[in-house]
């Protein structure tokens, strides 16, 4: 059965507030990157980094999921089982549009992790306070969810299969709103026989000729012409493309 894999990035939370991270008055711009986001970094400053968390997880709140969002939400119960939905987000804006199952890569906001036994708990948008006790193990050592530099990405399995079996199966592979800069969506796109990309603007990182299709502009407005596609994918007969 033909499935679409979903990769998304910063880019298409963008247009819900949420900034991204490269992009000129992106994150990183206020911050030392490996100061908040390394594991060395965490090691020397545990406050400033959860305080840097506090603050991303917070911001959320009132934050809505947009167009993009919801089109991934609408095709996951269109077809279900059929979408796989990939991200590098930290937000909850998937959830917020009630996708079924979402795939956080580098972790989830709205979460605290155990150092000591990786118990991971759901926090919503609360601190964590410097100390706060592990609910299995009792440790003083629940921190951030999210991945960091120099540390491992268990869901980065779960992602390279998804790859690895769209590329075998011929599958569709939809990227929205990354810079290319940590995955190599650019190879990604070369192993598929169908792809698509939508990103802002044209950029050095990513060819958009390795892709099938290349959309540039907001996600939320593409969101639309990318759902009819999906669509049209699924309901092909396999062996039909
Ligand atoms: P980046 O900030 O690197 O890239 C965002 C991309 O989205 C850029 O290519 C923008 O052109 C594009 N973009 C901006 N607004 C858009 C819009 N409205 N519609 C479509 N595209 C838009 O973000 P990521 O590629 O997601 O990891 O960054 C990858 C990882 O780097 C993040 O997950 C984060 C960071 O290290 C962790 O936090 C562990
Ligand atoms: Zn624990």
């Amino acid at each position: 059965m033909k499935k679409v894999v979903f990769l998304s990035g910063a880019g298409i939370s963008a247009e819900s507030g949420i900034s991204t991270f490269r992009d000129s008055g992106g994150l990183w711009e206020n911050h030392d990157v490996m100061e908040v986001c390394s594991v060395g970094g965490f090691r020397l400053n545990r406050r400033l980094v959860l305080d840097f968390y506090d603050a991303r997880r917070k911001g959320l709140a009132d934050k809505k999921p947009n167009r993009a969002h919801c089109m991934v939400a609408e095709l996951q119960r269109e077809f279900p089982g059929r979408i796989i939905n990939l991200t590098q987000n930290v937000d909850d804006l998937f959830e917020k549009a009630r996708c079924e199952s979402v795939v956080h890569l580098h972790g989830e906001l709205t979460k605290a992790r155990c150092e000591h036994c990786d118990e991971t708990t759901q926090i919503d948008y609360e601190e964590i306070p410097l100390g706060m006790k592990c609910p299995r193990c009792g440790s003083a050592a629940m921190r951030h969810h999210i991945v960091k530099f120099g540390q491992a990405a268990p869901m980065y399995q779960i992602q390279h299969t998804a790859i690895d079996d769209a590329a075998a199966q011929g599958w569709l592979l939809v990227v929205i709103g990354t810079s290319g800069q940590v995955l190599p969506v650019e190879s990604y796109a070369r192993m598929m026989r169908h792809s698509i990309l939508n990103n802002l603007e044209a950029q050095g990182d990513i060819d958009g000729e390795a892709f099938t299709q290349a959309f540039y502009g907001k996600a939320g407005e593409y969101a639309d012409r990318i759902q009819v596609l999906a669509r049209e994918f699924l309901t092909q007969a396999d062996g039909e493309s």
